[in-house]
């Protein structure tokens, strides 16, 4: 039995970890299994990884070195986390995919397009989400609530949100692009309503993707 692969996209503060839990309790009230993951991490080699790039000044790594890390992470993620609970039949619900790499590598550092590609297809040959959904937010908004949750936290994981606020706007931009390109795969979610109300739409397009009624 194979699983579904569902994807949550979009800038910081979006408030995909929240939905991500939320969508998999829907999921599984109705007797599906799942599991919810992330990137970059999801696998114990990919959490050390992730620690190398969320954390640091922005300038750390360079643009192509900042993309083989994740890469270099997504391959043991999909390896070891990602596939094994596809096979098991699971709904897989990701925070974050390869979709990230194209906004923040891709259109945030000025990578080349065509270079994330070959690098994706070495990586995962055509190995794509089932579903990806493109949380939408103005960046303003999004960053406060990302810098709250981080002082909250006591978080180092702050290196993405140091980048300047045109940074964040070219994300949003280039977030809705990838969504406008893949429409059979990719929906945008406004994000700016509550809790319930940003779940309740999240809720009604997977059921309708899925016909799960
Ligand atoms: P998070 O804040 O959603 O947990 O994601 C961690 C950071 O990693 C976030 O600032 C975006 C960044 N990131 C990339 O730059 N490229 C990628 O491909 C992924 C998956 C994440």
């Amino acid at each position: 039995m194979i699983g579904r692969f569902i994807t949550l996209e979009g800038g910081e503060g979006t408030g995909k970890s929240t939905q991500a839990r939320r969508l998999a309790k829907a999921l599984e009230a109705r007797k599906l299994k799942c599991l919810v993951t992330r990137e970059p991490g999801g696998s114990p080699g990919a959490e050390e990884i992730r620690k190398l790039l969320v954390s640091g000044e922005p300038g750390r790594w360079d643009a192509l070195t900042e993309t083989l890390l994740i890469f270099a992470a997504r391959a043991d993620h999909v390896a070891r986390t990602i596939g094994p609970a596809l096979v098991e039949g699971r709904y897989v619900i990701s925070d974050r995919f390869t979709d990230s790499t194209y906004a923040y590598q891709g259109v945030g550092r000025d990578m080349p397009r065509e270079t994330i590609r070959r690098i994706e297809s070495v990586v995962l040959d055509d190995f794509k989400p089932d579903m990806t959904l493109v949380l939408d937010l103005p960046v303003d908004v999004g960053l406060a609530r990302a810098r709250a949750r981080a002082k909250g936290a006591a978080s180092d994981e702050t290196r993405f949100e140091k980048f300047d606020v045109k940074f964040h706007e070219r994300l949003r931009q280039a977030f809705t692009d990838i969504a406008k390109r893949a429409p059979d795969r990719c929906t945008v979610i406004d994000a700016s309503g509550t809790e319930d109300e940003v779940a309740e739409a999240i809720w009604t397009q997977v059921a309708r993707r899925f016909a799960l009624g």
